[in-house]
């Protein structure tokens, strides 16, 4: 089977015509592939922009997800062969994100029962900074569709120019104002995810691209500039659960800045 595509925890192979499989390392067993792959086959199920998903299939010990081949590229590779519609690019990411948090699904995890654990394992972070941040997860009754790593190789571009969100494995239900602060925080400053890109020039236009989404998300729905910054804190922390190194000291000073008492 062909490689099509990489990520830290899978490959993505041609499977059949039109078709691709995303074979999960041995990390990922059975019952967890099942359950990425219903959580991916319902959201494409409610008319979220993403691939169609075919079911599961097992390669020895190793189980992975049949979805539809989306003929494109990721937001990176947009991004370098036309960095001059990087406002672009951010508005239309935007609207994607806004039509994921236009669906409600039933039977996710709960994004806030899960940031609250992360928050209280972060690494390094102390009590009174803790209880700050959990202050700040506020619970609804919604069943909210959060994507949960929307960034630009989880983002790809098919050949009408269309959006299409990808890797659904850290979909949970919970407040869309989380859901952005976090990607707004992936493409504005994290560590970037692995890829073949130019990362210089990505260095570059990630700012720019970051604010537009940022602008574009908030004019188009009823989230504020002050509810995306009082979610900074909580997502920022937890962050600090995924060990990466080389944003560690950022994301430190981030959490000092935003757990000041006026938020930023
Ligand atoms: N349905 C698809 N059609 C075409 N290419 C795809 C498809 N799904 C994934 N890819 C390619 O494979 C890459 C990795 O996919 P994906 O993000 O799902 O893997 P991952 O291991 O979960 O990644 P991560 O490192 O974000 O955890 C994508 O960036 C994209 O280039
Ligand atoms: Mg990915």
């Amino acid at each position: 089977m062909q490689l099509v595509g990489e990520g830290r925890c899978a490959e993505i192979l041609e499977h059949s015509a039109g078709r691709v499989v995303k074979l999960f390392d041995q990390r990922f067993d059975e019952a967890a592939v099942h359950r990425m792959a219903r959580t991916a086959a319902s959201v494409a199920e409610q008319g979220v922009s993403a691939p169609r998903v075919w079911g599961v299939v097992n390669e020895g010990d190793r189980h992975g997800i049949v979805m539809d081949r989306i003929e494109g590229h990721t937001l990176f590779d947009a991004l370098m062969t036309e960095p001059e519609r990087v406002d672009e690019f951010g508005e239309q990411l935007a609207a994607l994100h806004l039509g994921i948090h236009r669906c409600s699904l039933e039977g996710l995890d709960s994004r806030n029962d899960h940031v609250r654990r992360q928050i209280g394992r972060a690494p390094g972070i102390d009590l009174e900074i803790q209880g700050r941040a959990i202050a700040r997860v506020i619970d609804h009754d919604d069943h909210i569709l959060c994507h949960g790593d929307l960034h630009p190789g989880n983002v790809m571009i098919d050949a009408d120019g269309s959006m299409l969100a990808i890797d659904w494995d850290f979909a949970m239900s919970g407040p869309p104002g989380y859901d952005v602060a976090r990607a707004w925080l992936l493409l504005d400053r994290w560590a970037l995810a692995p890829g073949t890109y130019d990362a210089d020039l990505i260095g570059r236009l990630r700012k720019p691209l970051a604010a537009a989404y940022r602008r574009a998300y908030l004019s188009l729905s009823t989230l504020t500039d002050t509810d995306l910054d009082l979610w900074l804190l909580p997502a920022s922390v937890a962050r600090l659960c995924e060990p990466i190194p080389e944003e560690a000291e950022l994301v430190r000073a981030d959490v000092a800045r935003f757990a000041s008492a006026t938020p930023v």
